[in-house]
């Protein structure tokens, strides 16, 4: 391979030999997966972020030619590509932030929870990795169905002795960027004005949009609450069918997965109120993990807030939503334990 796919540069004509050591300071990045279609965007997108100095590539496919691609940009970050399973210890040691898109998307028909047996292992596998080298590490879990894989994770970090709940966090984001952009639609808004928090989980009904919480603050018929609900909720189906069998959201997902990755980064510097929804463990609700808004700081999730006043409709859709969470919770649970 040549020399971004080794773990030393080697070549011998490069007079720094290693630019990670004297080169700009900023944070180590893992993406696992990243030969997928939301793993080759995201990681385009994480070589532009300057807050990344060092990019690590893994998958158990094509890692060599998405990092050779990927390392010719002319950005501060360097590349390293890790391609299958004896190459993921190195992939992970040293790192800050561990970002998993690893897994098989949805086809039209299915939905995130048929993809629960073959991602369920993936995710158990890398996670046991993350244990074991980087275990201070923040880790942004995107393979679905997120409800599920979140437990699944706590439960292997809870046996390997490394479970901390503030630096596993599941990425919701493209519930909320998808909301932003629906709503702005509706209210004839740009998108970057509107803020919506997206709470619940990542899946059908468990994703319940706050509309009566929205920034700038506005007020919606029930016919436009009703529309904006099932069209959020449904976001992902949505692009399933438009793609035809060719896969689910990718795109957007990568553009949701670094705004997210990038909060979690200004996070671990030490900027103050970044605030984000995200799925984590929670004492928000009866349930033990619940997405809502988190502040993220040096550690992780350091603060997770309250639902804040909802109205009657909410109400219902909270029910609805802790109903299936409490069963897609359970089954990643239980998956640990067989
Ligand atoms: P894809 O099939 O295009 O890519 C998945 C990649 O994971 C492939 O390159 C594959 O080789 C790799 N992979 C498989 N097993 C692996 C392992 N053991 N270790 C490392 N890499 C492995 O799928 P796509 O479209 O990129 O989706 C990935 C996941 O993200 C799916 O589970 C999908 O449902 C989920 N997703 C999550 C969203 C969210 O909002 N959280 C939104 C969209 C998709």
């Amino acid at each position: 391979y040549p020399p971004n796919l080794q773990m030393e540069e080697s070549s011998g004509l490069s007079r720094a030999n290693c630019r990670a050591k004297g080169g700009a300071p900023g944070f180590k990045v893992a993406i696992l997966g990243a030969a997928g279609g939301i793993g080759q965007p995201l990681a385009m997108l994480m070589k532009m972020n300057p807050l990344v100095s060092a990019l690590h590539l893994y998958d158990v496919v094509n890692a060599p030619g998405v990092t050779a691609d990927i390392s010719h940009m002319d950005t501060g970050a360097v590349v390293r590509g890790f391609l299958g399973q004896p190459q993921l210890e190195n992939a992970l040691t040293g790192m800050d932030l561990v970002i998993i898109p690893a897994g098989v998307p949805r086809k039209p028909g299915m939905t995130r929870d048929d993809l629960f047996n073959i991602n369920a292992g993936i995710v158990r596998t890398l996670c046991e990795g993350i244990a074991k080298c980087c275990p201070n590490a923040i880790v942004n879990l995107i393979s679905n169905p997120v409800n599920s894989t979140v437990p699944i994770a706590a439960e292997v970090f809870k046996k390997a002795g490394t479970y901390d709940p503030k630096r596993l966090l599941g990425v919701t984001m493209l519930d909320v960027v998808r909301a932003n952009t629906f709503v702005a639609e509706v209210l004839g808004l740009d998108p970057r004005e509107v803020d919506v928090p997206v709470v619940g989980g990542h899946s059908g009904v468990t994703i319940l949009p706050l509309l009566s919480q929205v920034k700038p603050p506005c007020s919606f018929t029930p016919q436009e609450t009703e529309y904006l609900t099932n069209r959020i909720q449904n976001g992902g189906t949505e692009v399933v069918e438009a793609k035809a069998g060719a896969g689910s959201a990718t795109l957007s997902m990568a553009y949701a997965a670094v705004k997210f990755a990038d909060a979690c980064l200004r996070g671990l510097r030490g900027d103050a109120g970044i605030v984000e929804c995200a799925f984590v463990a929670s004492q928000v609700t009866e349930l033990p993990f619940f997405a809502s808004k988190v502040r993220l700081g040096r550690t992780g999730a350091e603060e997770v807030y309250q639902l804040g006043p909802l109205n009657e409709y909410e109400r219902i859709g909270l029910e609805k939503a802790k109903k299936e969470l409490a069963v897609s919770i359970q089954k990643g649970i239980s998956f640990t334990r067989k």
